[in-house]
């Protein structure tokens, strides 16, 4: 059988993508990235925000025609999505099949199910599933950059955030795992790997003799084991981030020196109210010891804008907040209601849709003059680049990032995908700095 898969959400759903077409390939099943020739449509969902989930009944509509001409197909729902809504998925016949973010293993047994006819739900969390004895395969990898899972789920319980929900209880992977994981994707010439957890920075793996490996030293191990691979990481977490990890940071060449740290809003009553567990204060030191131990270090964030309670002071808390902090870069969003968790159950969605809309706007414009005047700063600077491969203008071009996660567009004479390069920036455009090689 052939199996199309569609991926939505964040990086977590990327990778488990990666896991659940390994599996399905033991099995026999074959990936295809041509969506009519498949036997089985999978779509891996994400519940974050509502129009995450407005996206997907779109495509379960334009499924829904292909099914029209195919009937046998087996349609069917993965992820976050799959989990917040389990059997109501399958209610009116738009799906065969509905699987939660743990229950992959069981992907092969369902499908059989679905395609005799009956309905398939498998939505069970587990405190321990990792996957960690599966080799992901990466379909749809530029073959240079992977990513590599080391934590599943999430306990902080933010106000907001469905992901307690959909992904269950936190636990980490075995770090002997996550080295053999990345052995061999240094076998297959991979040259650099994306650690990624919900909250990276609560790693924790206790040995048999009782001593922990946190953050700090799995992100050293990795970085020791592997000085000819580029690592990074994704997502830190204000409240838990240790100096120990910047140190760790600050060491090694190869590790990359930006850090994705959402502070969500400058207000501190509002975080409070997101039971976010740190005040805007604790944020700005946080940003101040990375500037001040990482001089130069790349830092994004993630921002809500109209969370409940929200007043126009706190709105001007979050611009001057990512004035002083100067992000590099930002997801910014629009505070969206998500059934369940502690803000729908006990607060008042009462920020009204156009006073979002029009905070959210300013945001955008904020981090819009932040961000160019970052790549300003970058101009005549040389920076390594790993190439990933063209650029999307020109054949002509090759495209990569530097460790600051920026990418990097140079003409490219005799480079090749999976190179690093030396790159001199000339100009930039609003997404990407211009370079040009430099001989060394
Ligand atoms: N509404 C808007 N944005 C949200 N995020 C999480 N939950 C919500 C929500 N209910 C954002 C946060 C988080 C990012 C992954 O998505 O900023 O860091
Ligand atoms: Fe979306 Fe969160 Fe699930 Fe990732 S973990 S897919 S961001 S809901």
């Amino acid at each position: 059988m052939k199996l199309y898969i569609e991926t939505y959400g964040c990086q977590m759903n990327v990778s488990d993508s990666e896991v659940a077409v390994s599996i399905l390939k033991e099995n026999g099943f074959t990936h295809t990235g041509d969506i009519h020739e498949a036997d089985i449509i999978l779509v891996n969902t994400c519940s974050v925000r509502e129009n995450a989930e407005t996206r997907v009944w779109g495509r379960l509509d334009v499924f829904r025609q292909i099914r029209k001409k195919k009937p046998e197909i087996i349609i069917g729902i993965i992820g976050c999505m799959a989990e917040r809504l389990k059997a109501k998925l399958l209610e009116e016949g738009r799906v065969d099949l509905v699987v939660g973010p743990d229950a992959y293993r069981d992907l092969p047994r369902l499908i059989k199910q679905a395609e005799s006819g009956k309905a398939a739900i498998n939505v069970q969390l587990s405190c321990d599933e990792m996957y960690e004895d599966i080799s992901p395969a990466r379909y749809g990898s530029n073959g240079v950059s992977a990513f590599v899972s080391i934590m599943r789920g999430c306990d902080n319980m933010c106000a907001f955030c469905v992901v307690p929900f959909t992904r269950g209880r936190e636990r980490s992977r075995d770090p002997e795992t996550i080295l053999q994981e990345i052995f061999e994707l240094k076998e297959k010439r991979f040259r650099e790997v994306t650690l990624i957890g919900q909250n990276v920075d609560k790693y924790n793996w206790k040995n048999s003799d009782a001593s922990v490996i946190n953050f700090a030293s799995l992100l050293e191990r990795v970085a020791t084991a592997n000085p000819e691979l580029r690592a990074r990481f994704s997502t830190s977490y204000p409240q838990d981030m240790t100096d120990e990890v910047l140190h760790i940071m600050a060491k090694y060449q190869n590790i990359c020196k930006s850090i994705h740290l959402p502070m969500q809003s400058g207000s501190t009553r509002i975080l409070e109210l997101m039971r976010r567990g740190y005040t805007s204060e604790w944020y700005m030191g946080r940003i101040t010891a990375i500037k001040k131990i990482l001089p130069g270090c790349a830092i994004s964030t993630d921002i809500i804008t109209g969370f409940c309670g929200e007043t126009e002071e706190d709105h001007k808390d979050t611009l001057s907040l990512m004035t002083w902090a100067k992000f590099d870069f930002a997801f910014m969003f629009k505070y969206s209601e998500r059934p369940n968790t502690f803000a729908q159950r006990n607060y008042k969605d009462d920020v009204p849709e156009n006073i979002k809309a029009q905070r959210l706007a300013e945001i955008i414009a904020l981090q819009n003059k932040l961000s160019a005047e970052s790549k300003q700063q970058d101009l005549n600077k040389v920076f390594e680049v790993l190439v990933e491969g063209f650029s999307k203008k020109s054949k002509d071009f090759l495209s990569g990032r530097n460790s600051h996660n920026k990418v990097i567009v140079f003409p490219k004479k005799n480079y090749s995908i999976g190179d690093f390069v030396q790159v001199r920036v000339i100009r930039s455009t609003s997404a990407t700095l211009i370079g040009e090689v430099v001989k060394k």
